[in-house]
């Protein structure tokens, strides 16, 4: 099949080259030129573990390719995606501009019947908003909603293997539905996994997915609270509460507070859209209320050992991005923390194996970054532990010991929380842990 995907930002070359994989003719479009340019060399700009090898091989088997020319490339396709941004306006809502851009574009190109299909993330009304705006058009234009849930560090995974694929498409659009069938059906034989609802339903979806994972974080960190408060262990919490299979274990760690492009972005949108339309939904309130407290929890810990005082103190950080195998920072509990040290004038010294240099264009040379993790701890009065990468799993905690000033561990994945740190000369803290 013939494939336009509009937008080569995370979603857009993700699923691009996917779709390529599966044995489609697709173009991913931008209107950045540079990043095209870039990306035609082989250039990959956002880090992703298995998607180089996944474009270079579908380039080279010429089944995919880069334009920055929308207007030529929906022009030839049977199925054109819809995957730009659509960054919050400050009064919470989504910026539809993109989205709309690419719509009326498709509508004044096409050469035959096609699919518009919208994988961006959109609020509810965004797919009857597209075709109002396609409904002029020389050929038919079907829109599809098609919310993606790739993760971050999984996001190939994901795609080739997905869970399940929401599809929004009227009940009777017999076109839309063999086509997006057919395309999806080298990752879905098992034919259950495709689901089909109305487009508002899709559209829902992914918010009320987002939110749900969001909310079960959220609880999960404010029983860790309790949990410190009445020498309950969150771990054995967490096993006995999982083991419900109505419950289930994942998404129940607690941590730093949960961050990203898509958490505390969907939360708040669920909340917007709900109010647009009069109707409160306070768990998705709460669970953002929530998230932006937790946040705060490991400088309050930091602060409590320090005895309300962190000017002048050497605070080491480890992990900055918001989880493993990402380079990404956004809404990363790391900012928080950096904020509160550096308002406060302790002085910072962090690692993290992808993270620096994005912290790097925030801060310049307000945090200092250093390439080898134990240089951070060298002389530290704290050292702080943000993301559970696995090279900071199991660490040598005697050079540890010897090069910190100050041997105060506050662990905020809970990783060293089984190693009996206390009993080896430290003072160990994680989140929700019992003292040993
Ligand atoms: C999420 C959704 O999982 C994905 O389906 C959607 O398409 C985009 O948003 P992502 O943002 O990549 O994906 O990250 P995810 O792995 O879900 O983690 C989100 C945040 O929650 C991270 O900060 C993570 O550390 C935190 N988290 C996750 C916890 O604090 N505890 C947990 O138990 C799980």
């Amino acid at each position: 099949m013939r494939i336009c995907m509009v937008g080569t930002g995370y979603v857009g070359l993700v699923s691009g080259a996917g779709f390529a994989e599966m044995g489609n003719d697709v173009v991913c479009v931008d209107i950045d030129k540079a990043k095209v340019e870039r990306l035609r060399q082989g250039e990959v700009p956002i880090f992703e573990p298995g998607l180089d090898e996944l474009i270079a091989r579908n380039v080279k088997a010429g089944r995919l390719t880069f334009s920055d020319d929308t207007a030529a490339s929906v022009a030839s396709a049977q199925v054109v995606f819809v995957g730009v941004g659509t960054p919050p306006r400050s009064d919470g809502g989504a910026d539809l501009s993109a989205v709309d851009k690419v719509a009326e574009t498709v509508a004044a190109n096409v050469k035959q019947e096609t699919i518009l299909v919208l994988k961006s993330t959109v609020p509810v009304g965004t797919n009857a908003r597209a075709r109002r705006i396609v409904a002029k058009a020389a050929h038919p234009i079907h829109v599809v909603s098609n919310p993606e849930f790739l993760k971050e560090g999984e996001a190939v995974n994901d795609f080739l293997r997905p869970d399940r694929v929401v599809l929004g498409c009227d009940s009777d659009d017999t076109f839309a539905r063999d086509i997006m069938a057919r395309l999806y059906h080298p990752v879905c034989l098992d034919k259950d996994r495709i689901i089909w609802m109305a487009p508002a339903s899709a559209e829902l979806t992914k918010y009320v997915s987002n939110t749900m994972l969001a909310m079960r974080i959220s609880f999960i960190n404010e029983v860790a609270t309790l949990c410190e408060k009445v020498g309950a262990d969150i771990h054995e919490v967490r096993h006995g509460v999982g083991s419900d299979v109505r419950i289930g274990p994942k998404f129940l760690y607690a941590g730093p507070g949960y961050g990203g492009s898509c958490f505390p972005k969907d939360v708040q949108a669920l909340v917007q859209t709900g109010r647009e339309h009069g109707v409160e939904i306070d768990l998705a309130v709460s669970t953002h209320r929530v998230n932006e407290r937790q946040k705060g929890l490991l400088p309050r810990k930091l602060k409590t050992h320090m005895d309300g005082d962190i000017r002048g103190k050497r605070v080491a950080i480890w992990g900055l991005t918001f989880k493993p195998r990402t380079d990404d920072v956004r809404e990363s509990a790391a900012l928080t923390l950096i904020d509160v040290l550096l308002t406060e004038g302790a002085q910072i010294v962090a690692h993290d194996p992808e993270g620096m240099p994005k912290i790097r264009e925030i801060y310049g040379d307000r945090v200092q970054l250093v390439e080898d993790a134990y240089e951070a701890a060298r002389g530290a009065d704290a050292l702080v532990l943000l993301t559970e990468w696995r090279q900071y799993q199991n660490p040598d905690f005697d050079k540890l010991k010897s090069l910190m000033k100050r041997p105060l561990l506050l662990d905020g994945r809970n990783i060293w929380s089984t190693y009996g740190l206390r009993g080896q000369g430290f003072h160990y803290e994680g989140v929700g842990v019992r003292s040993e």
